[in-house]
């Protein structure tokens, strides 16, 4: 007989979440010792789980759909309202094959080359300044080599105010009203925007190249014959480079674990049996970024003793999932070298989302985002160097998402010629 799921103390613990952070669920799991606990969220009966297995169990589109999962506030931030999260079936099929069709090994191969010269770039800008916050640069550089990837015509003038309203929506979803406000209009204003691109390049006044996100979106044709409507268009193009500034974290994440393990730093300037992959693998398993996914049950069944209720509330904790000590040996340390024989399981490790990359919601962007940051940890350690001066480098599990308390400032920075 199965043990019945344990319960979380309180009447509905959203606010508690808000407060906990990355440490909601695995602080549950810890103390009801269970991997799957029943708790209310936003008013209504949820259950939290994490493990390869429940990973397995929350990706099956025999059991799950995300229709009506993501809260509101989400949508209206960081997501935008009607794009391609929220849907399932054929209709996800389709916008995902979409997704996919621009991440082509050429483009992924654009992207890093135009992510390069971005941060090429801002580093003379870093030479002439005593001090800069790698955070902020990063969302910079990345917002802009999004929007030049993704085939934008973005004025000079008006790069930086486009880029930052890009790192809002990223840092909208955590529950600080403040955030919540900011990424709000950043993503109303982005939306006009790009809105009235779409329609450029639909009408022919714009002409980007056919392979860039820009064009395939714009002209991207539903199962019905009908073009995407210019809201859906802008939110699914928006969901094309957006998601690159969330990157920005995991590099700095990078420039911590490079200070604090100074042993790695040698190790990626040698770069010996691809270590630059293992270290962003690690970085991306142990640095938290995005905490948990919602789904909500197809229909009634029962899994490891449970009943799940049609339309239920189902969240899955990724953070915990990538720490889970049935998979991950010495889970809490920061080891690298664990990827080099790591069996490659799509649900154990599931930073940016589990499964399979065409038939699920696992996330579009998971190749670029590694290129991307092999790439950027190899120019840190072949073509800078900079001092780490004295400052605060905790960061907040209670925030999501998390950054180092100072947004890691760096000094004397030089570009080795
Ligand atoms: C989906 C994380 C970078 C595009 C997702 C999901 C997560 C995620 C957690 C949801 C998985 C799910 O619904 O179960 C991240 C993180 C990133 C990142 C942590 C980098 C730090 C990117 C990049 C792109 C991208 C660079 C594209 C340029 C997408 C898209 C989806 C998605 C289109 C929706 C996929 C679907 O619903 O089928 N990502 N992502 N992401 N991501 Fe990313």
């Amino acid at each position: 007989v199965k043990t019945p799921i344990p319960q979380a103390k309180g009447i509905d613990n959203t606010l508690t979440l808000i407060k906990e952070g990355f440490h909601f669920i695995p602080s549950r799991r810890n103390e009801l010792e269970s991997d799957m606990f029943e708790t209310r969220l936003l008013g209504q009966k949820a259950i939290c789980m994490a493990g390869e297995e429940a990973a397995a169990m929350f990706y099956d589109n025999e059991y799950f759909k995300r229709e009506g999962a993501a809260p509101k506030p989400l949508k209206q931030t960081l997501l935008g309202e009607g794009g391609i999260h929220g849907r399932d079936g054929e209709d996800h099929h389709q916008l995902k094959r979409m997704f996919l069709s621009m991440m082509t090994p050429e483009r992924l191969e654009d992207m890093k080359r135009i992510a390069v010269e971005e941060f090429d770039k801002k580093v003379t800008e870093w030479e002439r300044k005593d001090a800069v916050i790698l955070l902020r640069e990063m969302e910079e550089i990345m917002g802009r080599a999004g929007m030049r990837w993704a085939g934008l015509p973005v004025k000079e003038s008006e790069a930086k105010e486009r880029a930052a309203e890009l790192s809002q929506m990223v840092d909208s979803f955590g529950g600080s009203l403040s955030r919540y406000q900011d990424g709000k209009h950043a993503r109303q204003s982005h939306e006009k925007w790009l809105e009235k691109i779409i329609k450029d390049i639909r009408s022919g006044k714009y002409n980007p190249p056919a392979n860039t996100a820009a064009y395939i979106v714009a002209n991207h044709r539903e199962p019905n014959g009908k073009l995407l409507d210019l809201h859906t268009a802008a939110v699914e193009l928006n969901n094309s480079y957006r998601p690159l500034v969330a990157t920005a974290y995991f590099i700095v994440f990078g420039a911590l674990a490079m200070y604090e393990h100074p042993e790695t730093v040698g190790k990626l300037r040698e770069d010996k049996d691809d270590y630059s992959h293992m270290f962003s693998q690690e970085i991306r398993r142990y640095y938290p970024f995005a905490p948990a996914m919602a789904a909500k049950a197809k229909k009634n069944f029962t899994w490891n003793g449970y009943k799940f209720k049609k339309d239920q509330l189902v969240v899955l904790d990724l953070f915990g999932t990538n720490r889970h000590p049935d998979n991950w040996i010495d889970a809490d340390q920061f080891i690298p070298e664990r990827f080099a024989n790591w069996s490659g399981s799509p649900f154990a490790f599931v930073p940016q989302g589990g499964g399979d990359h065409y038939m699920g919601h696992r996330c579009a962007g998971e190749w670029m985002t590694v290129m991307v940051m092999q790439a950027f940890f190899r120019y840190m350690t072949h073509n800078l160097s900079y001092h780490v001066p004295e400052q605060n480098l905790a960061y907040d599990m209670r925030r999501m998402p998390t950054m180092p308390q100072s947004g890691f400032v760096i000094s004397d920075v030089r570009k080795l010629r």
